[in-house]
């Protein structure tokens, strides 16, 4: 289904939406969707190429698994960071080939490492010595990065407590990995996502080299550094990526310059999708409160006595579970579709999902003008954990997704082939 591509020359997004929602209307029907622009991946790809042209991106698969994503970015030669058998099972089925696919997990279940064996997956990541042990049973000729731990407090997820070996502790990993013959080929780090501090990648690929130089002395031959993930996805945040993107070029080229023979890899995830995507919901139920509502006094003056309440049909227990982590709510900008009649007047307004639990809450207070049962609200950048981290809870169905791309593009790429259409 999700293959079903629509595309028509100069066919946009923000086109399909409009017709989508004309169609629905027609049909007496609300069923919520996502729109995924391909084009936008495309975007995304010539960027990276442009400011990182030393680093080959390794989508991590996590972010947003969706087939007709994972396939326009391998025609885009991109490889695939995976977390599991399921991962790597799937990025196969969309013809990655196992040298394009990483196993970055340093927590594998022993079926999954034998799975990652038996289909030639060989790089993979560790970060303790039972990781080792495991390894070296299962997949003795696995290729090794050893994942060193990042301080990342300046992003929005932080892993730092879980995962990653302190620098204090490399000695004694790499001399066991030594003793169980087992192959380590390099570094791998992951700052966090949503990275705010572009610092950080400067510290740590310092780090690494200075990992790189114990490994030598210890006669291993490392040539990999793999730099993880953490660049932020959305459009507005251009400036920012070419910051880091600046950052980043130049603490390879001080540490692993060109010549060096080091190949380095990242494993973008919310980088290439979360523009991407658009989620449009529809206006199931609404609540007026008229009471004198507790509102700081600056918003007494412009706002007028009431506040909203709006039910959408998905939510936090559906495909913005996101919303739970500290800041991301912040993400979440409504705005209704330009053919609802709308007020001039804004009202705060608090949007609900669908399911009648007291968690499902998408957003505390936000200014919307007034809007009906019926109307159709839109999320832009809603590409980077959304789907993934969704639940059947209440029994409400998966959105849908709808891949777009432009006659242009499909022709540039010849995606055809790809997507097994013929357009
Ligand atoms: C090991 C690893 N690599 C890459 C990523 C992708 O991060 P992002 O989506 O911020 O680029 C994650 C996400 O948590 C991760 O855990």
């Amino acid at each position: 289904m999700e293959d079903q591509m629509h595309h028509d020359k100069g066919r946009t997004k923000n086109d399909f939406i409009d017709g989508k929602i004309k169609h629905l209307g027609s049909k007496d029907s609300e069923e919520p969707f996502f729109v995924a622009s391909l084009d936008s991946l495309y975007m995304k790809h010539l960027r990276w190429v442009t400011k990182l042209p030393r680093v080959e991106p390794f989508y991590a698969v996590k972010c947003n698994g969706t087939p007709a994503v994972l396939k326009m970015l391998r025609a885009l030669g991109t490889g695939f960071d995976c977390a599991s058998k399921g991962e790597i099972k799937l990025a196969i089925s969309i013809g990655a080939t196992p040298n394009k696919i990483i196993y970055g997990n340093t927590t594998k279940a022993l079926s999954h490492i034998r799975y990652a064996c038996t289909h030639g997956v060989n790089v993979m990541t560790f970060d303790n010595l039972d990781e080792l042990q495991k390894i070296s049973v299962i997949h003795a000729k696995a290729k090794l990065l050893l994942r060193i731990a990042v301080d990342d407090s300046k992003s929005m997820t932080t892993h730092h407590s879980i995962f990653g070996a302190r620098l204090e502790t490399v000695n004694k990993l790499l001399e066991r990995a030594k003793e169980l013959s087992l192959e380590v080929i390099g570094v791998s780090f992951h700052v966090g996502s949503e990275c705010t501090d572009n610092l950080v990648f400067k510290k740590v690929i310092g780090d690494a080299r200075h990992v790189f130089d114990i490994a030598n002395l210890l006669g291993f031959q490392m040539n990999l550094l793999d730099i993880g993930g953490g660049f932020s996805g959305r459009d507005d945040q251009q400036v920012k990526f070419n910051k880091f993107s600046e950052v980043i070029n130049a603490a390879l080229d001080e540490h692993f310059p060109a010549d060096s023979g080091v190949k380095i890899i990242a494993e973008p995830g919310r980088y290439f999708v979360e523009s991407a995507f658009t989620l449009v919901m529809n206006v199931i139920s609404k609540t007026v409160i008229t009471e004198d509502v507790d509102k700081p006094s600056e918003i007494k003056e412009t706002s007028p006595n009431k506040m909203m309440m709006y039910f959408v049909n998905d939510g936090v227990s559906g495909s913005l579970s996101f919303v739970n982590i500290a800041h991301a709510h912040e993400k979440i900008e409504p705005f209704p579709h330009k053919t609802m009649e709308t007020s001039e007047q804004k009202y705060l307004s608090v949007l609900w999902g669908p399911t009648c639990n007291i968690y499902d809450k998408i957003t505390e207070s936000y200014w919307l003008p007034e809007l009906h049962i019926g109307d159709w609200l839109l999320l832009d950048n809603m590409g980077a954990y959304t789907l993934c981290l969704r639940t059947n809870f209440s029994g409400f169905e998966r959105t849908r997704i709808y891949p777009v791309v432009t006659a242009e593009t499909w022709h540039t790429l010849n995606l055809s082939h790809t997507y097994n259409i013929i357009l």
